[in-house]
């Protein structure tokens, strides 16, 4: 939805006038390579989105903090005094959440009415939690710190941590920082070299020349999902606790590299726990390879990678699954595919393919059909557009 138009749905709502409308938002990513190493102190390459949540915000004097969305018939009032208390909230968690952590932290939380504007598919693995998580730190953000006389602007970095944190206390989920950093700190046409342990970055320019990043959605409902993600975390720790009785040194699987690992591949007891370990130290292996690649222009050798990444995730980290799966092997039939894999954390969700810029109308064409007749469902495709990290629109 346009500006405009999220404003004028805002004043039908809530009434007044637009005068004092704040407008935050920020992006949904993908991640090109580097998937389930962010928790092990890896390295990730995601880009953020021109999708989007944008919040139509003003601040109120009621004491609550309202709640609604353009795409959901759903209303929500939360006391700003009880913000534990909403947890269970099907939509509304999220943004509680960061409010609850705020508060915590002290910021001062305001009451506000809001109305929310997700172009970032729900649940498709493209981070539309994130993009809402970061919006709302970052309206929350900003008038705490006019509240108190704070000048500098909003530590986006802190607004990623935040929203990290609410997912681990909040929601249940004890997912890594990428999504949330990239949510926060993406550059336009650039994508982002993040160290998860360190949080050093480096925003590395896209030149493509020739070749577009293709979305697929499986829209595939994605039910387990969050158990399953909290499962393979613990896996990844019962590797490392294994590996350190030969590895005192180590902390993590980051900490491992390929070599060491097939030395010392044995001192992981369970077979699944090895498989597991097996993908992180490959995949950190492979995000700085394909940073390489795509620096010295190499695309070939991106796709390359961007396969191998996929081949892992589905045969030792066993996160893809029938839609995944059929996605991808249809996309690399299609003559102009130099690579395709899954994106995010998988279990559904979105695949992301490397497609020569003249085949993209013939790979939705072929692709779509093929993946129908063997799930019997309908993808969706974007051609990404990359975008910049959260911000308040100025007018
Ligand atoms: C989800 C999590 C991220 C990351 C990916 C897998 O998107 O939120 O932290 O672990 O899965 O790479």
């Amino acid at each position: 939805m346009e500006l405009a138009e999220l404003k004028e749905k805002f004043c039908a709502l809530y009434g007044g006038t637009e005068e004092d409308i704040r407008i935050f938002m920020s992006p949904g990513r993908v991640n090109l390579i580097g998937e389930h190493t962010d928790y092990n102190g890896g390295y990730v390459f995601p880009a953020a989105l021109s999708m989007r949540t944008a919040i139509a915000y003003r601040k109120t004097n009621s004491g609550k903090i309202r709640m609604a969305a353009t795409d959901l018939d759903v209303r929500v009032e939360a006391d700003i005094n009880r913000l534990a208390d909403y947890k269970d909230l099907k939509w509304g968690d999220y943004q509680l959440g960061v409010a609850y952590v705020m508060q915590k932290q002290g910021y001062q939380i305001c009451s506000c009415d809001m109305l929310f504007d997700d172009t970032t598919p729900h649940g498709g693995g493209l981070s539309s939690s994130a993009a809402i998580e970061v919006a709302t730190a970052l309206a929350f953000a900003t008038i705490s710190n006019e509240e108190k006389g704070i000048t500098a602007p909003v530590d986006m970095i802190e607004m990623a941590k935040i929203s990290q944190q609410a997912e681990h206390e909040y929601i249940g989920v004890q997912c890594g920082i990428m999504d949330q950093f990239a949510s926060a700190m993406g550059k336009k046409n650039h994508a982002m070299l993040l160290n998860c342990a360190s949080l050093d970055y480096e925003l590395v320019p896209l030149q493509m020349d020739g070749y577009k990043l293709v979305i697929a959605n499986t829209n595939k409902k994605r039910g387990l999902a969050d158990s399953k993600y909290n499962e393979r975390r613990g896996e990844c720790e019962a590797a490392v606790a294994d590996l350190q009785k030969v590895l005192p040194e180590i902390t993590c699987l980051a900490d491992v590299s390929v070599a060491e690992f097939e030395q010392h591949r044995s001192a992981i007891q369970n077979e699944t726990a090895r498989r597991r370990a097996k993908h992180v130290v490959y995949e950190i292996d492979r995000v700085l390879q394909s940073v390489k690649a795509l620096k010295a222009g190499d695309m070939l050798r991106f796709g390359e990678l961007m396969n191998a990444s996929h081949d892992s995730l589905r045969d030792d980290y066993e996160v893809t699954g029938l839609e995944l799966d059929t996605l991808v092997e249809e996309a690399r039939k299609v003559d102009g595919v130099i690579g395709s894999r899954m994106t995010g954390a998988g279990f559904g969700g979105c695949t992301v393919s490397l497609v020569k810029e003249d085949a993209v109308e013939n790979f939705i064409a072929a692709v779509g059909p093929n993946y129908q007749a063997k799930t019997g469902l309908t993808a969706a495709f974007y051609v990404s557009e990359i975008g910049d990290g959260g911000h308040e629109v100025k007018a």
